[in-house]
């Protein structure tokens, strides 16, 4: 079965070396994908919940894959080791339970590829990264009913220094219609918070701060310099 967009987004950015992990598989559409099209000889489909898990295990059994994907019941990475793990993917996920499911997995420090889709808190996600030593290497902007970023990351000890700016751009291009339309999108909520502020106080500092954030991301998204 193919992939949609936001999952084909992810399954690009797989390098695929080595097992890769799948934390949120719920159907277990990306492991079987992964490993059917021989982009991962192995893979982990891994979730929190029995239900999702139960039918990761019939589309996998379905796939006649048992023996490349193993299902493990696991809050984030909690109950998986490092073996010979090359690439975690976090997808459809909060940004903020993105993060702390970094935060508690120690081995990630070790090369792994990070591939993360975060649903909402996209710019928190960005600076809890750089702030934990992650480097964002890549981002991909696909479109599937809503403008979704894909985050490649990797960990290098460094913590970066960052504005307000950046957490919002991460290492978003500006050059094609997905990439445009998710920094207008971006831009456009920011506009939206930033005039509600300033309907409540028009000398909200916050309000004014989101309002010229979102004027200069739309200037980045109509193709201007950062
Ligand atoms: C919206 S689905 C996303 C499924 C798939 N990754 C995708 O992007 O289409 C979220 C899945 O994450 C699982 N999940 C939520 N919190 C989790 C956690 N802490 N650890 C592992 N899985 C979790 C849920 O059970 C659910 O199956």
């Amino acid at each position: 079965m193919p992939l949609d967009n936001r999952l084909s987004a992810c399954a690009e950015m797989v390098s695929g070396r080595g097992t890769v992990v799948d934390v949120g598989t719920d159907h277990g559409y990306l492991p079987v994908f992964l490993v059917s099209h021989g982009i991962c000889r192995r893979a982990v489909a891994a979730d929190i919940n029995q239900g999702p898990l139960q039918s990761a295990k019939e589309h996998i059994s379905s796939a006649g894959l048992d023996g490349a994907i193993q299902t493990v019941l696991s809050d984030g990475l909690d109950g998986i080791s490092r073996d010979d793990v090359s690439d975690v993917v976090i997808a459809g996920m909060g940004g903020e339970l993105i993060a702390e499911i970094i935060e508690r997995c120690g081995w990630l420090h070790d090369g792994v590829n990070l591939i993360l889709q975060p649903m909402t808190k996209i710019a928190q996600l960005r600076s809890r990264l750089w702030e934990m030593g992650f480097e964002i290497l890549r981002e991909k902007a696909c479109f599937e009913g809503f403008f979704y970023t894909v985050i490649l990351a990797k960990y290098t000890g460094k913590k970066r220094e960052y504005s307000l700016l950046d957490t919002y751009i991460g290492k978003m291009d500006n050059k094609t219609a997905e990439e445009k339309g998710f920094l207008k999108r971006q831009s456009d909520k920011l506009l939206i918070k930033g005039r509600g502020m300033l309907n409540g106080d028009p000398d909200s500092a916050d309000g004014k701060l989101f309002a010229e954030l979102s004027s200069r991301l739309e200037s980045y998204a109509n193709g201007g310099e950062v």
